[in-house]
């Protein structure tokens, strides 16, 4: 069944740009009410608010550390009551500071990556379990399933990890009305792409992708929405990735 998400409220962690930025807007096109959230793109996600609000939908920014429990607790407590839960947001994989120890940068991947989705999911489902309602989307990666370069592997384990935390809530939640489902993407070309590949980066993906093409954020996000409204799927992953994960 499709569902119908005018009024549900929903949080998009990490939507001050990039894929969790377009999600916020089709949710709020659905209807939602939708929560910005970030910690440093203040400005970016003011922008993605106005945007929403501009075209009749209705949002605020939600400026919260993800990763420190007892901020996300208390902050979420203090916001209307979460519906829909998009776990969306990352430390770049490409982005290691030039101080980061091996042990203290795969700390920071898998402090932002799995456990701020752990954290979230903790402070939202007590209100779900109560309405008996709730959607939970964990933003993974194909690269959870792959084998991947050195440089990857603190990212890959962390979106394997997020893999864990969906099948086990999946299995908790689901007497609650309550559904739990990974969307793994592959290469998508967010505004972003640019920062981490070169144009002969991206030329060689898309020769290895089958579809030989990058996601666009809109259809991705799609996806995620499609996901969302599928309220007999749980507990799943669902990969778009143009057949990459499957290519010899
Ligand atoms: N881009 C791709 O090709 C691709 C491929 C596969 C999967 N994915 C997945 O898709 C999702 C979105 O990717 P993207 O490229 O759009 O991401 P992105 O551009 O790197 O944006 C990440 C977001 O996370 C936020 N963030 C970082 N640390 C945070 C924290 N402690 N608390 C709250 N927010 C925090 C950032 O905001 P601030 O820094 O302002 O706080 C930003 O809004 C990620 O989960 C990513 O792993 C992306």
């Amino acid at each position: 069944m499709s569902e119908n998400l005018t009024n549900k409220v929903a949080l998009v962690t990490g939507s001050s740009q990039g894929l969790g930025a377009e999600i916020a807007k089709q949710l709020a096109n659905e209807g939602c009410y939708v929560y910005v959230n970030c910690v440093h793109g203040i400005e970016k996600a003011r922008m993605v608010v106005k945007e929403i609000l501009a075209g009749g939908g209705a949002s605020e920014i939600f400026e919260c550390d993800i990763t420190d429990e007892k901020v996300i607790m208390e902050k979420i407590s203090k916001i209307k009551p979460v519906d829909i839960l998009v776990n969306n947001a990352r430390l770049d994989p490409y982005n290691r500071g030039a101080d980061d120890t091996e042990a203290g940068w795969f700390t920071k991947i898998l402090s932002v990556n799995l456990v701020g989705s752990y954290l979230a999911i903790l402070a939202v489902i007590d209100g779900m379990k109560e309405r008996r309602w709730g959607r939970i989307i964990n933003i993974s990666s194909v690269q959870a399933h792959v084998a991947v370069p050195r440089k990857l592997i603190p990212y890959s384990a962390s979106k394997a990890g997020m893999h864990a935390l969906t099948r086990s809530f999946a299995i908790e939640l689901a007497p609650y009305n309550i559904t739990v489902n990974s969307v793994a993407p592959g290469m998508i070309l967010t505004e972003g792409i640019g920062s981490r590949l070169s144009e002969k980066d991206i030329e060689e993906r898309n020769e290895r992708i089958p579809l030989h093409r990058g996601a666009s954020c809109k259809e991705t996000a799609q996806t995620v929405i499609d996901t969302i409204k599928a309220s007999y799927i749980t507990g799943e992953t669902v990969n778009i990735n143009g057949g990459l994960w499957l290519a010899p």
